[in-house]
């Protein structure tokens, strides 16, 4: 499908290639620096292939006021450790409510997702947006086929000293990863999929918490002796 966005300004109209317009099932959570070996060590034994290791430069952008709608945030993404690096435009939508959402541990949110050429940025400028804040996200993920396909990213944010310096990025919190797993799913499919979803999340209990983006878990306190004995296993 194609989307053509046209401004006042019909130059700078330009044509996306909508790549992905889904939903989502999401749960995040937070492990120290120090047990991430243990965590890859847990999940490589899960997944049977190895790592895909990521570096994610990311720009969010938020709409001006001028624009007089309610305010709108967007992310550019590129993944600089790909071999062709490009640029994903994406649009996070609001979390389903109702029909127990409230209950239930993780996010189901739509999501529209699409390539876009790099000069996009100028495009986003004339739209009223502005860059709120830029960082690089360097880690790793596994991709796990249950059913649905679940990928789990564990990584660090960095930020930069300078404007899209990438190459001189450092941790803003050095001690602590961040774990996100998501999994796309359909209006028909949501339930199963939020299910697969939980039912992972077991696998990987004592060594984080994980629940909806947004509320706090903090590190869980079995976390240290779970990855001991990860690693002990793995060293035989
Ligand atoms: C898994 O998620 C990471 C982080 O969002 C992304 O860079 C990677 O491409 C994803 N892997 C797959 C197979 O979709």
């Amino acid at each position: 499908m194609n989307v053509c966005i046209l401004t006042e300004h019909n130059h700078l109209g330009r044509c996306f290639d909508v790549v992905s317009w889904q939903m989502e099932c999401v749960v995040q959570g937070i492990i120290e620096t120090q047990h991430v070996d243990a965590l890859e060590v847990l999940l490589h034994g899960l997944c049977g292939i190895p790592k895909e290791r990521i570096r994610i430069h990311e720009l969010c952008l938020k709409s001006g006021p001028n624009l007089g709608v309610v305010p709108s945030e967007i992310h550019l993404l590129c993944d600089l450790a790909h071999p062709t690096p490009s640029w994903t435009v994406r649009h996070v939508g609001g979390a389903m409510r109702g029909a127990g959402a409230e209950q239930i541990s993780v996010l189901v949110r739509t999501v529209v997702e699409s390539k876009v050429s790099s000069n996009v940025l100028r495009f986003f400028y004339a739209l009223s947006y502005k860059l709120d804040h830029e960082i690089l996200k360097v880690g790793f993920s596994f991709t796990f086929n249950r059913g649905v396909l679940i990928n789990v990213s564990v990584t660090s944010a960095h930020k930069m000293a300078k404007l899209h310096a990438t190459d001189e990025a450092v941790p803003i919190t050095p001690n602590i990863h961040m774990v996100e797993i998501t999994a796309p799913a359909t209006a028909e499919n949501y339930n199963d999929v939020v299910a697969a979803v939980s039912s992972f999340c077991e696998y990987l209990a004592p060594l984080l918490h994980l629940s909806k983006p947004g509320v706090s878990t903090g590190i869980v306190p079995t976390a240290a002796a779970a990855a001991a004995s990860l690693m002990s296993n793995s060293a035989k």
